[in-house]
């Protein structure tokens, strides 16, 4: 019998086989990232999320609104003349977990900071419809009616501090008096309005 057939009448084997084959060709291509400057490397004169934009942060994570927005600009031309520079690596060393999204029913949102003006995002946040009259967006009235307590905010920045990203022990400490009394809808919008500024800061 040749060597070959045992594998074919093997379905055992050949499914080891295959997991060895397939885990090599995984492994040389995403173990290298870990290693790499241009993967790990923040943008020059990136800074670390505020407090309160981290706190929107997770609001838009609370909200889903991943499941319809990507956060990530392809090298494609139809991409960044609608969007800006594509995305890079180093904009996200810092996101945990990282929000890149696969979805788009509405525009790719990583650079939309300073795109509109803080007040067009709350009425648009508010409710869609009051802007841009023909969207299907939904609307998400509590963000005005909801506050911040703070009271995981330093929590939050020290468990970001654990997994590398350079907050100082200072902001830690300032954190809960930082978004106190702020609204959700604050805390978001502060967080849309930083998306994508520090490479759009460099050209
Ligand atoms: C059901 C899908 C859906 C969800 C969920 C959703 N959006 Fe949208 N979004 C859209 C669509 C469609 C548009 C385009 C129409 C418009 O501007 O309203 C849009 C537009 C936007 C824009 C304007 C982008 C631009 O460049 O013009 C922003 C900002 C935005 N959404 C933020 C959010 C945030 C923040 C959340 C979560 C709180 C969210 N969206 C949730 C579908 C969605």
């Amino acid at each position: 019998m040749k060597k070959h057939e045992i594998v074919e009448k093997n379905v055992g084997l050949m499914a080891l086989l295959m997991v060895i084959a397939v885990s090599i060709g995984g492994l040389v291509q995403i173990v290298p990232l870990f290693f790499q400057d241009v993967t790990n490397t923040p943008v020059e004169g990136m800074k670390p999320y505020t407090a309160l934009q981290l706190e929107g942060r997770d609001i838009y994570i609370r909200e889903g609104c991943v499941g319809c927005h990507s956060q990530m600009i392809r090298p494609f031309r139809a991409e960044t003349e609608r969007y800006g520079h594509y995305s890079v690596a180093g904009e996200s060393v810092w996101d945990h977990p990282f929000l890149w999204g696969s979805k788009r029913t509405g525009p790719d949102l990583a650079r939309v900071g300073g795109r509109y003006s803080d007040d067009w995002h709350r009425a648009h946040l508010y409710n869609p419809r009051n802007v841009v009259p023909e969207s299907k967006m939904p609307a998400y009235p509590w963000l005005v009616e909801n506050s911040l307590d703070g009271k995981d905010t330093a929590t939050k920045l020290r468990v970001m501090q654990q997994l590398g990203v350079p907050y100082s022990d200072e902001d830690v400490a300032g954190a809960q008096a930082a978004v106190k009394g702020k609204t959700e809808m604050d805390a978001l919008v502060a967080y849309l309005q930083v998306l994508g500024t520090s490479l759009k800061s460099k050209r």
